[in-house]
Parts: C-alpha cells; sequence; structure tokens
C-alpha cells in the first residue's frame, strides 16, 4: 500500500466543533464591537488560536496590548471550552466513525494532526480517542500550519517517513502545512474547493478508497 499512516487535521474533519469556535469567537468580537462572520471565520480554519484573534482584531481601529489579547484569548477558550463540554459521539462528521473502523482494520497508523490545545479533549469527548497510536497539537508545536512542524511530529510519533503519510485536512493552511511536509494530502469541505491538495474528497467515506 501507498501509505502507513494517516494523519487527521481534528476541527472540522473529524469534528464538527467549527460551529463552536465561530460562536465563541462572535461573542468576543460583538462585545468589542468588531464585525464577524461565517466568511471571517473560514479565514480561522487550522489558525492558531492568537493568529485567529489577531485576523479579528483587524476589524477593529483600537490597539490591544499584548496582555489585553492575551486575556481574549482566554476569554474566547473558556466560552469554547464550555461547548466542548457537551460534546458527544454525534458531534463527529459523518461517517468518521466507520472510515477510523475501516482503517484500523486495514492495519494503518492513525495520528491526530491539529492546531488545536483542546485536541485531546475532543477526542476523548467524541469517544474516539483509542483509534490514534497518536496525537500531535497545539501544545507540541511552536510553528503553527502552514508550517509543517504538527505534521512531521505526528510522522515522527508514528515511527514513520513523512512521505509514508496520508494528511486529511479541511483547511487551506492544513493542506499547505502538508505539502511543506512532503506529504500527500485528501483535502475535504473548504480546503476541496481549492483543488490544491493531491485528492479533493466530497465524503471522508472516500478515504478508504484512496489509500486501499
Ligand atoms: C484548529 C482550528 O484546529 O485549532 C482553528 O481549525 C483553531 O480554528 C485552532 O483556532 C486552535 O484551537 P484551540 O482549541 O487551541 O483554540
Ligand atoms: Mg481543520
Amino acid at each position: 500500500m501507498k501509505y502507513k499512516g494517516i494523519i487527521f487535521d481534528l476541527d472540522g474533519v473529524l469534528v464538527h466543533t467549527d460551529k463552536y469556535h465561530y460562536l465563541a469567537w462572535k461573542q468576543t468580537a460583538d462585545r468589542l464591537g468588531i464585525y464577524f462572520d461565517e466568511k471571517i471565520n473560514n479565514k480561522l480554519r487550522g489558525v492558531s488560536r492568537m493568529a485567529s484573534l489577531e485576523i479579528i482584531l483587524e476589524g477593529s481601529t483600537k490597539k490591544f496590548s499584548d496582555g489585553q489579547k492575551q486575556k481574549l484569548a482566554e476569554e474566547k477558550n473558556s466560552v469554547y471550552r464550555r461547548y466542548l463540554e457537551g460534546l458527544t459521539q454525534k458531534d463527529l462528521g459523518e461517517g468518521v466513525l466507520q472510515t477510523l473502523e475501516k482503517l484500523k482494520a486495514m492495519g494503518f497508523k492513525l495520528a491526530v494532526g491539529s492546531s488545536s490545545r483542546n485536541a485531546v479533549l475532543i477526542l476523548k469527548k467524541t469517544g474516539i480517542y483509542g483509534f490514534f497510536d497518536a496525537v500531535s497539537d497545539g501544545n507540541n508545536i511552536s510553528k503553527p500550519k502552514p508550517d509543517p512542524e504538527v505534521f512531521i511530529k505526528a510522522a515522527g510519533m508514528l515511527g514513520l517517513m513523512c512521505g509514508q503519510c496520508l494528511v486529511v485536512e479541511d483547511a487551506v493552511s492544513g493542506v499547505l502545512a502538508a505539502t511543506a511536509a512532503n506529504m500527500d494530502c485528501a483535502a475535504i469541505g473548504d480546503a476541496a474547493k481549492h483543488k490544491i491538495a493531491t485528492y479533493n474528497l466530497e465524503s471522508i467515506n472516500q478515504l478508504t478508497d484512496i489509500v486501499s
């Protein structure tokens, strides 16, 4: 088989957390009187928490100190984590559970490669933590996507070379990170529309065909 390992982005690929990111950022933006909509939210896919805040603050004429930015990011994260507390298996993307089961049965090593610092909480809440041999996330990287660090570390944790891994991504920044890591990438959702990945999927169910 062409690949030995599959590295999944989390938010927007495995779990529908994007709506909770949106609602939590919207609360902060509304309080500051900054315009924020789904289109701006799309720019935050795969982008780190602080970089997301910077994008939102572009909508304000005010200057914010580093301390204020830190507080705003913490405020958003505590609202976001309240949403995460209510996560269940129902928040998994359609076909995710079946796809993970099939890939495991086919003998692939599976990892998560996410910019999120809440990745383990999300994986546990949705009941899929046990599928993964490694979790590379916002806690073990110094450079966010589109830097390849998160995927290179995931491959290392799996004991594989980058070229043996396929990345699954919904964000343009994530596809760019996979490419920079010298990994093939299957794009779904927003990223698939840009046609910059190795494969463009309409559904995660197509993954098992690509890798077999
Ligand atoms: C990515 C999301 O997975 O994680 C981004 O696509 C988010 O929208 C980033 O900003 C950081 O997440 P967290 O949970 O650490 O704030
Ligand atoms: Mg994503």
